[in-house]
């Protein structure tokens, strides 16, 4: 169904879900998120699904985010709530998923996004994607699991550096520090994420599941707990109020620093 927020397509045990919500460049909402989640759940007792790749609709955007006019009137109990939910609902999800998930980051990941592409378990660019979690230029932090997840994956010093800046790094500079496994041009993209996903398929179910839960497991759940909480906070902050309404007015934000 092309009006779906999720469209789904599967050939050869590989399910390729594509977040469709292009005009806002696939930005979580709780409608996406949940609708996400849904497929993804869906696809753990689909015995001929055996890999998943993510991907975003339109040349633009794998994901931009959460949806910033969603939250930009939160206070911290929703906030907070916001971010518990979405981790729960959905990053743990994708990240505790039964079958390999490969995220293939056709343009813009950021904040959410990001995030999002980090709790798959391998991550394919497209040679015109940029990267980054800006949430700190909004008044806010990471609150989907980006400043865990960014920190294993590429290090503390580089995580520090991309989340206090706020930059965005293109996909050369990804596949540098390890953030992406493989950059390929734009219109190669899919079938790349679909070959390397062909061959985690060809594996064996069960060991892929008990292998991807051993390399986990050496990762700590505390931090999440700190980020969900920290994340909330942020809501009652001057700040917060106008790095999102700066964003939301198109203009740049005037921190008054509380
Ligand atoms: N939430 C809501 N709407 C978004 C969005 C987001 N994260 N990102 C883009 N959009 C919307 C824009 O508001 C715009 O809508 P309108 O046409 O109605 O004005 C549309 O998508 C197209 O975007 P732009 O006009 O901004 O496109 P651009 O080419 O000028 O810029 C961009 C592209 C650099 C990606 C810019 O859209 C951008 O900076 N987006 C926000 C990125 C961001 O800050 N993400 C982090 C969100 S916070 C978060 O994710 C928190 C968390 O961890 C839980």
């Amino acid at each position: 169904m092309s009006d779906s927020l999720v469209l789904k397509s599967l050939e050869d045990g590989i399910l390729t879900l594509t977040v469709n919500r292009p005009d806002a460049l696939n930005a979580l909402n709780r409608q996406v998120i949940d609708a996400l989640a849904a497929a993804i759940e869906a696809a753990q007792d689909q015995d001929d699904v055996r890999v998943l790749v993510l991907t975003g609709s339109g040349a633009k955007a794998f994901v931009a985010g959460a949806d910033i006019k969603e939250f930009a009137d939160f206070d911290r109990a929703q906030g907070e709530d916001l971010a518990r939910r979405g981790q729960r609902n959905l990053f743990d999800r994708v990240e505790q998923s039964r079958k390999p998930v490969v995220a293939a980051i056709n343009g813009f990941a950021l904040g959410g996004g990001l995030e999002l592409a980090m709790a798959a378990h391998v991550r394919i660019a497209s040679s015109n994607a940029r990267m980054g979690l800006p949430e700190v230029s909004l008044g806010v932090i990471p609150g989907y699991g980006g400043t865990q997840r960014l920190a294993q994956i590429v290090g503390k010093g580089k995580a520090m550096e991309m989340v206090l800046t706020a930059g965005m790094i293109d996909a050369a500079s990804a596949l540098d520090c390890g953030l992406v496994n493989q950059v390929v041009e734009p219109e190669l993209l899919l079938e790349t994420a679909q070959v390397v996903a062909a061959k985690m398929a060809k594996n064996a179910p069960t060991a892929l599941a008990a292998a991807m839960d051993s390399i986990l497991a050496g990762y700590g759940k505390e931090g999440y707990d700190m980020e969900m909480e920290r994340f909330g906070q942020c809501f009652e902050t001057e700040d917060f109020k106008e790095g999102t309404t700066a964003f939301l007015e198109k203009r740049k934000p005037n921190f008054p620093g509380k």
